[in-house]
């Protein structure tokens, strides 16, 4: 697949078929990823592989704890108060989950969301479908294969930079052998389900998790493709004229 092609048809994909990922697939896309730059060729996140009995204890440990942090934050002020007290049904991921979104994103934000559920036919007001939605996350979408992305703590913002840029690189590599992927941050809101698999070093934080496997065919979702930002949004002005260019 030439890469503009890769590059256009990388979606999100939030459906996946039951059709098995083989090993050496696997690895032979995680290898193709490890060529990505990274800061002084560091390399400093490190991935958690979840298939197989591993993966399904983790589709049936994340969504009932999806479905308790829902709860309690619709609950009352008390049950909070004590939740806060005792972390108990709080996630325990390494980063803080992003809530307040900020003013000039926010909109942004919102857009994509009502762009989502106006094309799965969920109302504004339909709680129960926005939350069976979002609990899909906690599912993995059905997909046969959930990464876990690591990052060193040792080096500032540069290590996620990094996981970032070899995220991308797997995601197109994926992309060019036929498979769908989605980046998903609502998996780094718990790590404990992790530490029971996976020996974790100490010093890497959980940054986000990556389902992975093959699109399921004729599900509407899958057909979502969010607009994007005219590029002169993205251009830092200039103090002549248009910035950069
Ligand atoms: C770091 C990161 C975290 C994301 N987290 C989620 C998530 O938790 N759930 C989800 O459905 N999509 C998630 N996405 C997918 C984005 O919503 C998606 O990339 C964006 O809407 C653009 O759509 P596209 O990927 O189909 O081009 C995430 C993407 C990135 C890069």
């Amino acid at each position: 697949m030439e890469f503009k092609e890769a590059m256009a048809r990388r979606h999100s994909v939030r459906a996946f078929s039951d059709k098995p990922v083989s090993e050496a697939l696997l690895d032979q896309l995680l290898t193709t990823a490890t060529s990505a730059p990274s800061w002084s060729n560091t390399q400093p996140y490190q991935i958690a592989v979840a298939r197989g009995e591993v993966l399904e204890d983790l589709r049936e440990t994340l969504p009932p704890m999806f479905d308790d942090l829902v709860s309690l934050a619709r609950g009352s002020k008390l049950k909070q108060i004590k939740a806060k007290l005792t972390n108990e049904g709080l996630p325990d991921g390494d980063f803080r989950p992003v809530t307040d979104y900020p003013k000039d994103l926010q909109p942004r934000r919102n857009a994509t969301g009502h762009q989502l559920y106006e094309l799965l036919g969920i109302e504004r007001g339909d709680k129960l479908g926005r939350h069976q939605q979002m609990r899909e996350n906690f599912r993995f979408f059905n997909a046969p294969v959930a990464l876990f992305i690591f990052v060193h703590e040792g080096l500032d913002v540069y290590s996620p930079l990094d996981a970032g840029i070899f995220l991308q690189s797997l995601m197109l590599a994926a992309t060019d052998a036929g498979l769908g992927t989605c980046a998903q941050g609502a998996l780094a809101l718990w790590r404990s389900p992790l530490e029971k698999h996976f020996d974790i070093p100490e010093n890497y934080k959980l940054l986000c998790g990556l389902s992975l496997g093959y699109e399921a065919e004729n599900e509407t979702i899958n057909t979502f493709r969010p607009e994007r930002q005219p590029l002169e949004s993205l251009l830092v002005p200039g103090k002549q004229g248009r910035g950069g260019l």
